[in-house]
């Protein structure tokens, strides 16, 4: 098959992590006899750098004429400092999502027993934990205007907006996943105090019905967090608005042992986007010691969602498990013993795949 690529490098370890990436993109195209046309992007501090706008209008174009988008990471710590900046690399990809209106933001949840070991949580706990955190991507406190500060400098305020439209079609969406998995959903929300939230727990009591075989919690946010902790086993699909969900799925990565393992992919109704959850890791950046397991991951998952080819998405999963059972990782799941670069991890998973 055929598919054109839009690729966005982005800032930090953004470009290293997301060239390994496509080096499995290609090694998989020579195995499976795909062609795969890349065309790369700006977005976010490089683009502002380059252009003075976090995504010119081009990367939007290209982006709507490609078949899937491969993302690496957005941000730069000159930007963190400075709560003055007029123009920040994150408005690149929040405005990103809302042109392609990428209204979910899938994240699956899951260990791999070589790193059962690095979580901070008990081996037991989280041995089997296994649930998909669907994230509201276009809505929320992320978009609702007005936002801003106060004339005299000392007041700000955010405004968290959400339309009877926007929570129906991302709970149906957890519904259809829950039910070709293991048929829960649980909706996050804070009901007890937030008007939006009351909005839906309300639309969730009606969809509900409409889905008799598959079961339904309502969990405030805050016992959710508690929850991801300290029973992860009892999730499935967990479907929660944006700014709840950003949060909850930095909270989940830590039962999969790192950050640099997340993968996720944002999906809407036009060409999905597929990126690691991990943000630009300035520290590293240049350094070749990320890891670009989430990165690879989200290739897995550009497989498996936006092209249906599931042997591909499996056998770029079976390679990075292949990878970690012998200890072929970068330092931050390095198990006291040698820590690889983020080129030689990609590397070895490559020669996997062409085997
Ligand atoms: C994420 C990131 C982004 C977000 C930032 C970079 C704007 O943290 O994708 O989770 O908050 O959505
Ligand atoms: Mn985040």
């Amino acid at each position: 098959m055929k598919k054109k690529i839009a690729v966005i490098e982005g800032d930090g370890i953004g470009p290293e992590v997301t060239q390994q990436s496509i080096r499995v993109l290609n090694a998989i195209a020579e195995q499976f006899g795909h062609e795969f046309n890349y065309t790369y992007c700006l977005m976010g501090a490089d683009a502002i750098d380059k252009t003075g706008n976090p995504l010119p209008d081009e990367t939007i174009e290209i982006c709507l004429n490609s078949d899937a988008i491969l993302f690496g990471a957005i941000g730069h710590p000159k930007y963190d400092n400075d709560p003055a900046a007029k123009v920040r690399p994150e408005q690149g990809l929040l405005k990103l999502r809302k042109s392609l209106q990428l209204y979910a933001n899938i994240r699956p949840v899951t260990t791999f027993p070589s790193l059962i070991h690095k979580s901070p949580l008990r081996a037991e706990l989280i041995d089997g934990a296994d649930f998909m955190c669907i994230r509201e991507l276009t809505g929320g406190m992320y978009f609702g205007r007005p936002q801003g500060r106060a004339e005299d400098g000392n007041t700000a305020y955010d405004t968290c907006i959400y339309t009877r439209e926007e929570v129906e079609r991302i709970l149906h969406l957890a519904y259809k996943y829950a039910g070709q998995r293991n048929k829960k959903v649980t909706i996050v929300d804070k009901a007890n105090v937030l008007a939006t939230s009351r909005l839906w727990r309300q639309i969730g009591q009606e969809i509900a019905p409409q889905y008799p075989e598959i079961e339904t919690e309502f969990m405030f946010v805050d016992n959710a967090a508690m929850r991801i902790i300290q029973w992860p086993k009892s999730f499935d699909v967990l479907v929660t608005e944006n700014l709840f969900g950003d949060i909850l799925t930095d909270e989940a990565s830590v039962i999969t042992g790192s950050l640099g393992m997340l993968p996720s992919a944002s999906v809407g109704i036009h060409t999905s986007v597929f990126e690691p959850i991990h943000g630009s890791y300035p520290q590293a950046a240049g350094k070749n010691i990320a890891n670009p397991l989430a990165t690879i991951l989200s290739a897995a998952l550009m497989f498996e969602y936006a092209f249906g080819m599931m042997e591909e998405g499996a056998l770029i999963r079976e390679a990075v498990a292949a990878s970690m059972d012998v200890n072929v990782v970068t330092e931050d799941i390095a198990n006291n013993g040698k820590a690889y670069s983020t080129s030689e991890v990609g590397e070895w998973i490559v020669n996997y795949i062409s085997k």
